[in-house]
């Protein structure tokens, strides 16, 4: 039998209260809370044919990107394929996609999802999956565009329909329209104050457009609407981008000792990606972090040899870089080039095209080889959207590259990358400053005094407003 969830989508139940438990769960996932996972293993402990629940552990577990969770997604993935005879069409499109990201090819399985969305576009958890997976991939159009095509059935009588403006927010901001971008987060705030991805796209915003103290104060002024949540490290990370960028280093260590160093090592691998990525921005500035990289590196170690996902293996290699842990260095780069010889999914490409150069690039400069640093990264720079994640994540790579050619005295290069930079975000003090030492470089006295002029304008005008606030 088949009955209706809260957005007229169909479900293989003759049971309501197993969808009201599955859209509990899906409420929690939603929102960056609680335990989905478990939420759901708690129904499916007592009702096992209820294939939807099948589909959305599964399909949760697809986004961790972790190796150790690989035999619970499979798991489930076959527990939902035995239901294929019971299951509607819909929840067989959700199949179909889910064995496809199993077996590496992830881009089938986001346009599997694509698929349902096109006879269900109010399927918010096709929607969702398929979003993410367009961030996971780098598919920035989509990001954008694929939640664009599902509007036509949505509006404010459709409950989740906040979240479905939190993901066009991210994918418009990501386009770099971020006037639109804003004002779609600002309004999913609104309309759900503990909405934390549209937080979160507001923040991107803020970000690329180099408003800090507007950052600092949209995050800190709602910080109990996220902290309790799954997303919390990652706004914290976002939160310690504005303050280095007013160079407010000890307000960033404080956010990074609080909330980007939980102890153990099997924790979220979202919060060691936000705590290399943070560490190795404050290692381009050549700031002292203590012991902080130790710690870090001990967490990595055991995916050092994953192959799972780029974007993983290149802040592993950054803790370990930074570390000087040779050996640990040596078994990503192995691990790595086997990988590309070997396998053929999804992973490779973004693998082989941005991930293996970064990583050696990173090895490149531990060991203070700038120039090759510098040759391995400027051919790629203009492709790094293949690696994933967002354009804040990804400027680790041309702030690597600007900072190498600093470096090894490639001043003039160094100097066409930091216009490029101060052109795109010239309210950011750190470009300037980056400028002020490609001019000092390229011994332009006046320019590299003009730009730390600007530099400590800009500081000075943050310093002031907080002074009068
Ligand atoms: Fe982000």
């Amino acid at each position: 039998m088949t009955l209706c969830d809260s957005r007229g989508e169909p479900v293989s139940t003759s049971d309501p209260s197993l969808i009201a438990a599955l859209e509990a769960a899906h409420e929690e996932l939603l929102h960056y809370r609680g335990d989905p996972v478990g939420m759901i293993e708690a129904v499916l402990a007592d009702h096992p044919d209820f294939v939807m629940g099948h589909v959305f552990k599964a399909a949760v577990l697809t986004q961790a990107m972790e190796t150790r969770i690989y035999d619970c997604m499979l798991a489930a993935v076959r527990s939902a394929e035995a239901l294929w005879s019971v299951a509607n069409e819909r929840e067989r499109g959700h199949i179909r996609a889910i064995r496809q990201w199993v077996d590496g090819d992830f881009y089938s399985a986001v346009e599997a999802w694509d698929a349902v969305l096109v006879e269900h576009p109010r399927d918010l958890l096709a929607l969702q999956l398929a979003h993410l997976s367009d961030v996971l991939l780098g598919d920035t159009v989509n990001q954008r565009d694929r939640v664009a095509r599902v509007l036509h059935a949505w509006d404010e009588s459709v409950p989740g329909y906040n979240f479905v403006l939190g993901f066009h927010s991210f994918g418009l901001e990501e386009c770099g329209d971020y006037g639109r971008a804003e004002e779609a987060g600002r309004r999913a705030v609104a309309m759900d104050p503990a909405d934390s991805y549209a937080i979160h796209a507001v923040a991107h915003v803020l970000e690329m457009m180099g408003r800090q103290e507007g950052g600092i104060w949209w995050l800190t002024s709602r910080v109990e609407d996220w902290q309790h949540g799954n997303f919390a490290n990652h706004l914290w990370w976002h939160l310690s981008l504005y303050h280095v960028d007013l160079c407010q280093y000890d307000r960033v260590f404080e956010i990074f000792d609080k909330h980007l160093q939980s102890d153990g090592l099997s924790h979220d691998k979202y919060e060691e990606l936000d705590a290399a990525a943070l560490l190795w921005r404050l290692k381009m500035l050549d700031i002292d972090v203590k012991g902080r990289w130790t710690r870090l590196a001990d967490k990595w170690a055991p995916a050092a040899e994953d192959t799972l996902y780029a974007f993983n293996d290149v802040h592993a290699m950054m803790t370990f870089a930074a570390d000087a842990r040779g050996d640990l260095m040596a078994k990503v780069l192995d691990a790595n080039e086997r990988y590309v010889h070997s396998q053929g999914d999804s992973n490779v490409a973004m693998t082989r095209e941005v991930g293996l150069p970064f990583c050696r690039a990173i090895a490149a400069f531990a060991k203070g080889d700038y120039d090759e640093a510098v040759d391995l990264l400027h051919p790629i720079r203009h492709r790094t959207a293949k690696l994933g994640g967002s354009h804040a994540q990804r400027d680790v790579i041309h702030l690597t590259l600007i900072e190498a050619a600093l470096r090894c005295g490639r001043y003039k290069l160094a100097r066409a990358l930091i216009s490029e930079r101060t052109e795109l975000k010239p309210t950011s003090p750190q470009n300037w400053l980056l400028a002020a030492r490609a001019f000092e470089g390229c011994r332009d006295e006046h320019r590299a005094a003009a730009a730390n002029a600007r530099a400590q304008s800009l500081l000075l005008s943050g310093r002031a407003a907080r002074e009068v606030a």
